[in-house]
């Protein structure tokens, strides 16, 4: 039977910040072990992911960044790039869906489906800011879960429980431009008619089976996805608008379609297509190679993104036709960090870019322990203490503990040449089965996708290891010249033992795999040849050995709760910029503070962020470029009484002379404010 094939997609990560751990155990590194672990059995495989780059994700971080939405998608692009590069994540190709590719291919799939009749055009009521004059879709609406009574939850899905959410399911719904209570507006878009697939999502998600035929092993999927899906069915599938109206993303293609932009969850998963076709035309394939035909597709998600991936884009998928649905979804539960959800705005998160620079040599001992961790089926933990305890008491006193002794002892007996194996005991037979044994463990666990055991079957090879040398004690039998022969059939052992770790442990622990390799002089790339009992042969020569793990200190855990903590404890002032300069009464009296009565304003053209105001100062009007126009639209702040810094020597800005600045608030989220007086003060009234 020839093997099968597979392409194999990690969730596209918003660049809208960095990574953090939370996201490394539950998406990228699972899919790495599992496309590490496919490559070494030989399997075709493509290895897919890239940023999303679309989204009221992207468009609310350049608003409080007080930047465009392309700056945003430049910049953390680079940083969630070079992170996975930094942290060995083997993808076949980290894309973006800002490309112009992406763009084409999303828009042709748009059109393939509008022509074949899967989308209806409804016009309807919707959320609308009236004073940011802007319909409120996804993320740009705030309210309570209906599910869970998470009160920040998104107009697209709540990130407490997992749900996908629309809008109109929220309970007291805000607008997160405005803070405001919006109004409904009518507005027309393209909707998926979800309904008309229920029937056939149903037996596909539950039995695996399409018109009939099996298409996946159910048994497989994990029962977190099975159920939410379900639930979503069975509570009745609606249409979902397919289209917005911004203007940052893919454009609507077809006529009528002015001013929209495709819905970021149609968007993104085509990334996952466009991505191919990029990487194929880079390397001379054909990417419909990778979605057609006998292909599995494997989609590595968090929950947040299951009815997203299992439901929705299989609905895409099938419409389009012609292209293979997903063969699994494994979806992981969330990852906390010391009793905490991990949370960007408290800062209460390990990032994966900071780790790295702190501990570039560290690489694999965070691999080991988020993998041992990993929220497979249900929300899980990290602390720095268990990862210390973890990395000093299995990764240092087990495997390298063994692999040290092995080699060492190889060198020093043997010059590091390979001992006969000679004449096995049955003691010694038990543990070549079970070194035979493990190894089919091992796979059978990573082809269903429990990677965490997979890996605690890698360290019990590590284990059997350490125990038979500390049951045979070979440093003692080879003080006396009779037992010569038995010396060298365990040393033998311990060396084939040592060999199939390189080849056990590759897909976890890439880079310390490739070290035992090097100690070996052995190529630890093919898995069908784990579990052989002679992957060394007499006298083959090894190498001397260098400390593979160093023991976690004390002082690195108690810094890094410590960082944690300063971050908990005063939120404020990590997110503030600590105190300026003294300075005298005198200098501060010489700046001429008043208020002014903003009576114009006006954008500035070509400039995104500056809005030219007439301001009445008391003592005359003049005009003011101020860089709000990202937080203020021009008729939000006609008639404000604001504070001016009336002296600040006139400069000129894109063109217009500004006489004086407004003086503006900023919150920790980059959020700005008028500073306005608290009573009803007229312009003119000095500041001191
Ligand atoms: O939840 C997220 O971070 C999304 N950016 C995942 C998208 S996955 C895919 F559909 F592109
Ligand atoms: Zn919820």
């Amino acid at each position: 039977m020839s093997k099968a094939k597979y392409t194999v997609t990690a969730a596209l990560p918003y660049a809208n910040g960095p990574l953090h751990l939370g996201h490394v155990a539950g998406v990228y590194l699972p899919s790495d072990i599992f496309v590490r672990f496919l490559r070494m059995n030989h399997h075709d495989v493509a290895f897919i992911c890239g940023s999303d780059e679309h989204g009221a994700a992207i468009t609310l971080r350049a608003k409080k960044e007080g930047t465009t939405p392309q700056e945003i998608v430049d910049k953390y692009n680079a940083i969630i790039g070079k992170a996975f590069q930094d942290f060995d994540i083997s993808f076949d190709i980290f894309h973006r869906t800002s490309a112009e590719i992406h763009h084409e291919t999303a828009q042709e799939f748009f059109k393939v489906l509008d022509e074949k009749g899967h989308f209806t055009k409804e016009t309807s009521q919707q959320y609308f800011d009236e004073e940011f004059e802007q319909f409120l879709a996804d993320r740009y609406i705030t309210g309570t879960c209906p599910n869970c009574g998470n009160e920040n939850a998104y107009g697209d899905q709540c990130e407490n429980c997992g749900s996908a959410l629309s809008p109109t399911d929220l309970k007291n719904p805000k607008s997160t431009l405005s803070g405001k209570t919006p109004i409904m507006k009518e507005t027309s878009h393209w909707y998926l008619p979800m309904e008309r697939h229920e029937d056939w999502l149903k037996d596909w998600i539950q039995q695996g089976t399409l018109d009939g035929v099996q298409q996946h092993d159910p048994k497989k999927w994990r029962n977190q996805v099975v159920g939410q899906c379900m639930s979503w069915i069975d509570n009745g599938l609606r249409p979902r608008a397919m289209t917005r109206d911004l203007d940052w993303g893919v454009k609507v293609p077809v006529t009528g379609g002015d001013g929209k932009v495709l819905y970021v969850w149609l968007d993104a998963p085509i990334g996952y297509i466009s991505a191919t076709k990029q990487w194929a035309a880079d390397n001379n394939k054909n990417w419909e190679d990778y979605w057609t035909g006998d292909r599995k597709l494997i989609h590595f998600i968090g929950k947040d993104n299951i009815v997203f991936h299992a439901i929705i884009f299989p609905i895409l998928l099938k419409a389009h036709e012609g292209l293979v649905l997903p063969d699994n979804v494994p979806a992981y539960e969330f990852l906390n960090l010391e009793g905490d959800k991990f949370s960007t705005s408290r800062n209460w998160a390990v990032w994966l870019h900071e780790y790295i620079e702190a501990y570039p040599e560290k690489i694999d001992e965070l691999k080991y322990v988020l993998t041992a961790i990993a929220p497979e089926t249900k929300d899980s933990e990290f602390t720095w203490k268990e990862y210390q305890t973890r990395v000093n008491s299995e990764l240092a006193d087990i495997l390298g503990n063994f692999v040290n002794r092995a080699l060492v002892l190889t060198n020093k007996y043997y010059d590091g040449a390979v001992p006969e194996q000679g004449n096995l005991t049955e003691e010694d037979q038990k543990i070549l089965d079970e070194v035979a044994a493990i190894p089919q463990r091992i796979s059978k666990l990573v082809y269903d996708y429990k990677l965490r055991e997979a890996q605690a079957e890698a360290m019990n090879l590590a284990r059997l290891g350490n125990k038979y040398l500390a049951d045979t004690e070979p440093w003692k039998l080879v003080k006396s010249e009779e037992n010569a022969d038995r010396v060298q059939t365990i040393m033998n052992i311990a060396l084939q033992i040592t060999a199939n770790l390189s080849i056990v442990l590759k897909p976890f622990l890439p880079a310390t795999a490739s070290k035992l390799s090097e100690f070996l002089n052995f190529d630890e790339n093919d898995w069908t040849q784990a579990g052989s009992p002679n992957l060394l042969p007499t006298g083959h020569s090894t190498n001397k050995p260098s400390i593979l793990f160093q023991k976690i200190e004390d002082e690195m855990v108690e810094k890094e709760v410590e960082k944690l903590n300063a971050a908990n404890a005063s939120e404020a002032a990590a997110n503030f910029p600590p105190q300026k300069e003294e300075t005298s009464f005198d200098d501060f009296t010489k700046l001429d503070i008043r208020l002014g009565k903003i009576l114009e304003a006006e954008k500035v053209k070509k400039a995104d962020k500056l809005l030219k105001l007439l301001v009445d100062t008391g003592i005359d009007k003049r005009t003011i470029v101020s860089g709000i126009a990202q937080h203020y639209s021009p008729k939000e702040v006609v008639g404000k009484t604001v504070t001016v810094l009336m002296n600040l020597a006139p400069r000129k800005i894109r063109g217009v002379e500004s006489q004086g600045m407004i003086l503006m608030a900023e919150d920790a989220e980059g959020n700005l404010s008028f500073v306005s007086p608290e009573k009803d003060f007229a312009q003119g009234g000095e500041v001191r």
